[in-house]
C-alpha cells in the first residue's frame, strides 16, 4: 500500500526537533511520497534543503500562499518567479484567497491568484489553491481562466457537494480531502461519499488539522494513514483501493514519477 501526501509543510519550525523521525514514521505509515507546497520567500531554502534530503519522495512546489499577500506582494512574487525560472517544480503553490484571518489585502490575493494561475498554464505546473470564507471569490476568477491547461487541486477541500461538483466541472481539479473528514459533524464525510474516487487527493496540511484523535495537535505526515482509513470506511471500500487510487491520481497531477 503506497501513501502520497499531496500537502504538508515539514520544512516548518514546528518540526526541527524531529523532522528526520517525522519522516521515517510517514514512510513506516506508508507514506511513500509527500509534496510541499511553499509559503513565502522565506520558506523556500529550508523546503529545497529538505527535499534534496529525500529525492525521490519529497517534491517542492513554488508560490505565495495567500495570507502572505501584503502590500509588496508584486516584489515578492517577482522573487518566486525567479525561484520557478531557476528550479524544478511540482506545482504552483500555494495559491488562492483567504478571507477568514483578514480582509485587508482581498484585492491583492486575487491579482496575486490570477498571476499565479498564469504561470500555472505558462510552466504547466498544476495550481494548488487554498479556500477559505472565499469560494465565490475564487469560482469567480476559475470561471473566468479556466482552459484545457488548467490543473489543480482545491487543498483541503471542507466545502458543500454543489461545490464539490462545481469543481469537478472544471475539469482537470481535484478536491484535497484532509484531516477534516474525520472530524465529527464536520459533514464531508457525506460529501466524500457521492464524490469519485479518482477525483481525489489525500493530504495532512501538516503541522495543520490533525485528524481525530490528534485534532488540534502538531499534524505529522504518518497520519495521512487515518484520513485514508476514514475515506475508506466512508466509501465502503478497502483502504488498498483508496491508497492506491489516490497516489495514482496524485501522479497523474503532479507529474513526480
Ligand atoms: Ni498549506
Amino acid at each position: 500500500m503506497v501513501l502520497t501526501d499531496t500537502h504538508t509543510h515539514l520544512y516548518l519550525e514546528e518540526f526541527n526537533e524531529d523532522r528526520d523521525d517525522v519522516i521515517r514514521r510517514a514512510f513506516d505509515a506508508g507514506v511513500e511520497y509527500m509534496l510541499l507546497p511553499n509559503i513565502d520567500n522565506d520558506t523556500v531554502e529550508p523546503m529545497l534543503a529538505l527535499c534534496a534530503e529525500y529525492p525521490g519522495h519529497l517534491f517542492p512546489m513554488m508560490g505565495l500562499h495567500p495570507t502572505d499577500v501584503k502590500e509588496n506582494f508584486e516584489t515578492e512574487l517577482q522573487k518566486i518567479k525567479d525561484h520557478l525560472d531557476n528550479g524544478t517544480w511540482y506545482g504552483i503553490g500555494e495559491t488562492g484567497i483567504d478571507l477568514y484571518w483578514d480582509k485587508t489585502f482581498a484585492q491583492e490575493q486575487e491579482t496575486a491568484l490570477r498571476i499565479q494561475i498564469d504561470w500555472a498554464k505558462k510552466y504547466n505546473l498544476p495550481l494548488v489553491i487554498h479556500s477559505r470564507n472565499s469560494f465565490g471569490e475564487i469560482f469567480h476568477i476559475i470561471d473566468d481562466t479556466n482552459d484545457d491547461r488548467l490543473t489543480g487541486v482545491f487543498h483541503c477541500f471542507t466545502g458543500t457537494e454543489a461545490q464539490a461538483l462545481k469543481i469537478l466541472e472544471y475539469g482537470n481539479f481535484y478536491l484535497g480531502i484532509g484531516g477534516v473528514l474525520t472530524f465529527k459533524n464536520s459533514g464531508l464525510d457525506k460529501v466524500a461519499k457521492n464524490i469519485p474516487l479518482d477525483k481525489m487527493l489525500l493530504e495532512t496540511d501538516s503541522p495543520f488539522l490533525a485528524p481525530k484523535p490528534f485534532r488540534g495537535k502538531r499534524n505529522e505526515s504518518a497520519r495521512l494513514l487515518l484520513i485514508a482509513e476514514k475515506l475508506a470506511e466512508v466509501k465502503n471500500i478497502p483502504v488498498e483501493e483508496v491508497a492506491d487510487q489516490t497516489t495514482a491520481n496524485a501522479v497523474k497531477l503532479f507529474k513526480f514519477k
